[in-house]
């Protein structure tokens, strides 16, 4: 047995210490056969035979179990070695959050116009039927204001339903020149694959001298800033109607999507309307007190650029804390 033993000492693994416990106190082991010779074994040499047995038994087990205590601290002290876990290290991916494609499509506008030097003004949420409607050429009962789909709140104020009343504004504060823009939230009783009750708008307004600005002018930093935005695309000024510019268009870019060939998206027309704009009308500026000014101004739907820029089909799907949604915008 003291071969075995020695064996067992030995043992570099606890699989091996397994398959000698096997040889030897297993089934078909050398001592398990050695006990099995006591039947006939004359009954005079039974009892030392046997007690000799045993004590090799009791012998092999404890060096086993000794060799398995080793070997077992041996194998967790590896294995911790190994999985070590350094808490003190940053997850970045864990505590990374990512900026709204709205948001981020509404920094990067800003960004642009900051850069042309216009300054960025704000304006409240609720506004007064004079600065939403009355001063922007939109006398009360003007069929024009239907185009709007209100939120009249009870006492005659309304959720401004777009940021234009920020020009006004803006005129009543200060003197001309003027160079600016006004981002913010604006609200409409509207609610379908393209359009959400609350959405964001940009607004811009240039106003100077009346030798200064024409619609060249607006024409050009559009066309500048839609190429910014989509890359490579055809700008179209295309006649519209607003009650606050005087002549107005609507612009449209090629289709983003199918190059002007016809999509879904464009609705098979090869053009996709981006945002609306024109000439001041006289009776705004008569409104704000100026005379001998000319300006333009133009008015953009940020969720409409955020969709087009990023392939999304429902807008709504963008207001409904999606994380798993939004996390792809990273
Ligand atoms: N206020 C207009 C709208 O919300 C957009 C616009 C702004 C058009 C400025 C022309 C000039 O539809």
């Amino acid at each position: 047995m003291k071969v075995w033993i020695e064996k067992i000492n030995n043992a570099n693994s606890l699989e091996e210490l397994e398959s000698l416990r096997v040889d030897t106190l297993g089934k078909k082991g050398v001592l398990t056969k050695e006990f099995a010779k006591l039947k006939t074994i004359p009954n005079e040499e039974k009892k030392a035979f046997a007690q000799n047995l045993n004590e090799q038994k009791i012998a092999l087990n404890e060096a086993i179990d000794t060799k398995k205590e080793v070997l077992e601290k041996e194998a967790l002290n590896k294995k911790l070695e190994s999985e070590i876990i350094d808490v003190t290290r940053f997850n970045n991916e864990l505590s990374c959050a990512s900026v709204h494609p709205v948001i981020d499509t509404m920094d990067r506008i800003i960004t642009y116009f900051q850069n042309l030097n216009f300054a960025v003004e704000e304006g409240p949420l609720v506004e007064d039927d004079f600065h939403n409607f009355e001063a922007l050429n939109l006398p009360k009962y003007h069929p024009a204001r239907d185009m709007q789909d209100t939120f009249y709140n009870k006492d005659f104020t309304v959720l401004r339903t777009h940021t234009s009343p920020v020009q006004i504004r803006t005129m009543l504060s200060q003197k001309p020149p003027i160079r600016m823009i006004a981002p913010g939230t604006v609200f409409r009783r509207d609610f379908d694959l393209t359009h959400t009750p609350m959405f964001h708008q940009v607004e811009g307004l240039v106003v100077d001298s009346a030798d200064k600005i024409s619609f060249a002018n607006l024409k050009h930093v559009l066309v500048e800033f839609l190429q910014h935005m989509f890359g490579e695309v055809e700008v179209r000024f295309r006649p519209s109607f607003f009650p606050f510019t005087e002549p107005s268009t609507e612009v449209d870019i090629s289709c983003v999507f199918c190059k002007g060939d016809g999509c879904r998206v464009c609705s098979h027309t090869g053009w996709l309307e981006v945002l609306g704009c024109g000439v001041v009308d006289p009776n705004v500026f008569k409104a704000v007190g100026y005379e001998n000014v000319s300006g333009y101004a133009f008015g953009l739907g940020v969720e409409r650029f955020a969709m087009l820029i990023h392939n999304i089909g429902d807008l709504r799907s963008l207001f409904e804390s999606d994380l798993k949604l939004l996390g792809q915008f990273k």
